[in-house]
């Protein structure tokens, strides 16, 4: 069975001195005691030691938005995994769409980042997703098992089962645009088949596959609702406390 997890992608926002307002907001609108979800948010690098040492009486976890593959060395600006664990983080997102498209990710990064954060015990939340175009050209399912494959390359199946997968439209990303749920449902099937085909249908039944793209409290719950969405990986609407407790109660 697997467990709904609801992560906050706080992006390029929220310095210590914001972060700590939005945790306590979430706080005081009590995601930390959600028993039957997961609950995450990822901070930019600055605010994480923070944010662990803010939440450690909490169940909410903490991750990363990004690591480096290397394990150290001369990469100025880049954080290796070992940092993260240390920092206490449990999670990285890999792979997001800005990345990939403002930073020069490629899906052979994404998988040399999946195998480093695998090896240091931190669960990578790998991100997959078309753009419009891609859509529009009904090249999108190709695209998005392109990329499940590639970032799964040569990862065994027991490490398989402590990944997370974020399906993100890159269309629907911060545009208020979102997918239908049947739309989520048809592409969250695909990547669970995808999955079932590189390791078996046990495996891919495991794997947690959240949706991400203007998740709101609007359309959380018919989107959660879906049969293979495991959760959600929320932008904008994790930045506001009562927006993201209420996406947390959604189910
Ligand atoms: P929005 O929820 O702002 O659309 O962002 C989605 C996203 O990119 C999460 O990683």
């Amino acid at each position: 069975m697997r467990r709904f997890l609801i992560a906050g992608n706080w992006k390029m926002n929220c310095g210590p001195a914001d972060a700590a307002e939005l945790l306590e907001g979430l706080k005081n609108a009590k995601a930390e005691v959600a028993e039957e979800v997961d609950v995450l948010v990822c901070p930019p690098f600055v605010s994480l030691s923070m944010s662990v040492n803010y939440l450690h009486d909490t169940d909410i976890q903490v991750g990363a938005q990004n690591l480096h593959f290397e394990d150290n060395g001369a990469f100025t600006g880049e954080v290796s995994a070992t940092m993260l664990t240390e920092a206490g983080c449990a999670f990285v997102i890999i792979g997001h769409s800005e990345r990939r498209e403002y930073f020069g990710e490629t899906d052979s990064t994404v998988n040399k980042k999946a195998k480093k954060a695998l090896e240091n015990d931190l669960v990578p939340v790998i991100c997959v997703g078309e753009s419009l175009d891609q859509r529009k050209q009904d090249i999108h399912y190709q695209l998005v098992e392109n990329q499940t494959k590639a970032a799964f390359e040569g990862i065994s199946s027991s490490e398989a089962l402590d990944a997370v997968i974020a399906y993100e439209p890159i269309w629907a990303i911060g545009t208020g645009e979102t997918a239908t749920p049947e739309q989520a449902q048809e592409m969250h099937a695909h990547i669970r088949g995808v999955l079932a085909g590189l390791y078996d249908k046990e495996t891919a039944d495991g794997i947690r596959i959240l949706y991400g793209g203007s998740m709101k409290p609007g359309n959380a719950e018919e989107l959660l609702g879906q049969e293979d969405v495991d959760g959600g990986l929320i932008g904008g609407a994790s930045l506001k406390a009562e927006d993201f407790a209420q996406i947390i109660y959604a189910r």
